[in-house]
């Protein structure tokens, strides 16, 4: 008789990380191999050594996961991996991995849509989600809007032109000299200072496109052309600009859908400001907030095993090809 759990693998950019999830979004195990250390010298991720640190963290990571719940395969009913978007090196790393467990343990295998896995997040640990929805998806890779009639239907509202929100964080950060991950020094040093500056509000009530290109180009200019800026300042500055445009893309998403609830997720919906600014939101609009808790906003097995519960009950099929394109209307 198969196992009750589903066993998610991620890998599409700078974590390994392995988690088992029972149907009702208890996570039993997560582990993560973070790769901060390999490309904190470059500012950013180097693709190369990503694919190589995945190959050689993956499988003591599984081992990790396997002997920490004492389970066997045979607690298992499936596997589901990332299979796009991504880093294509790091990207296959996950799935020959998955394919190979799988065939030896004789388990289905399906090839999940990381987009997918953020949007489930809001499932994990208790969380619910009230539909009809509006998702705002915001992380390294992806600044979306989404309408969702359903749990099972998608309709991209509004994506970005360029430069996602997450990136805008992470070009900041080292403008700024903060470091590396760029999303959680910049909000600590938002958290510091005062926002003073003006910068501009791409898009702001230009229908649901963003652009953040635009407004990190205008924090290089302005440090260009103040040799002392107060950085806790400049990095609240920025923070506020951020704010006002992801809040003010939802609002208008809110009155013209008129969704039950709003779904944020994604790697900045870590940021403590985020969270504040979309609460506020929702209780103004009367719209209930589907956040997932913050270590389950940024990339992590659980959401990709959670996401592959859908895949189980929609009958998917098992795409086991990579695409490192994949957008979030497909499986
Ligand atoms: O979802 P994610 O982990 O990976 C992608 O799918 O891209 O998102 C990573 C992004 C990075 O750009 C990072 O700077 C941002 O999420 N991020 C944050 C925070 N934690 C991560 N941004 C703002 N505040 C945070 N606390
Ligand atoms: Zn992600």
């Amino acid at each position: 008789m198969s196992g009750n759990l589903i066993l998610g693998i991620e890998t599409s950019c700078d974590d390994t990380s392995i988690a088992v999830v029972s149907e009702s979004g208890q996570v039993l195990c997560c582990k993560t191999a973070s790769q901060v250390d390999v490309h904190k010298g470059y500012g950013g991720i180097y693709p190369e050594f990503a694919s190589r640190a995945h190959v050689e963290a993956i499988i003591p990571t599984l081992k990790a996961v396997m002997e920490e719940t004492s389970l066997t395969q045979s607690d298992l009913c499936a596997i589901g991996v990332t299979r796009g978007p991504g880093l294509i090196g790091s990207l296959l790393v996950g799935l020959h991995t998955a394919a190979g467990v799988g065939a030896g343990w004789g388990l289905p295998v399906y090839g999940v849509n990381h987009l997918r896995g953020h949007l489930r997040s809001a499932l994990l640990e208790g969380g619910s989600v009230r539909y009809p929805a509006i998702v705002l998806l915001a992380s390294g890779g992806h600044t979306l809007v989404a309408h969702m009639k359903d749990a099972n239907s998608m309709e991209l509202v509004g994506t970005t032109r360029d430069d996602s929100v997450g990136e805008a964080y992470d070009k900041v950060a080292r403008m700024l000299d903060l470091g590396f991950p760029g999303g959680p020094v910049v909000d600590q040093a938002a958290k510091r200072g005062k926002a003073t500056i003006r910068f501009p509000r791409p898009m702001l009530g230009q229908g649901y496109a963003f652009s953040f290109s635009g407004l990190k180009s205008s924090v290089r200019r302005y440090m260009e052309q103040n040799p002392a800026p107060v950085v806790a300042d400049v990095a609240a500055s920025f923070v506020a600009a951020c704010m006002e445009v992801l809040t003010s893309k939802c609002r208008a998403a809110i009155a013209a859908y008129r969704p039950a609830s709003l779904i944020v997720v994604g790697g900045v919906s870590a940021s403590p400001q985020l969270r504040r600014a979309m609460q506020t939101l929702c209780e103004s609009t009367g719209v209930a907030l589907a956040l997932p808790p913050p270590q389950w906003s940024t990339d992590n097995g659980a959401m990709i095993a959670m996401a592959t519960w859908e895949y189980m009950h929609r009958g998917a099929a098992q795409i086991l090809d990579v695409d490192p394109n994949l957008e979030i209307g497909t499986l």
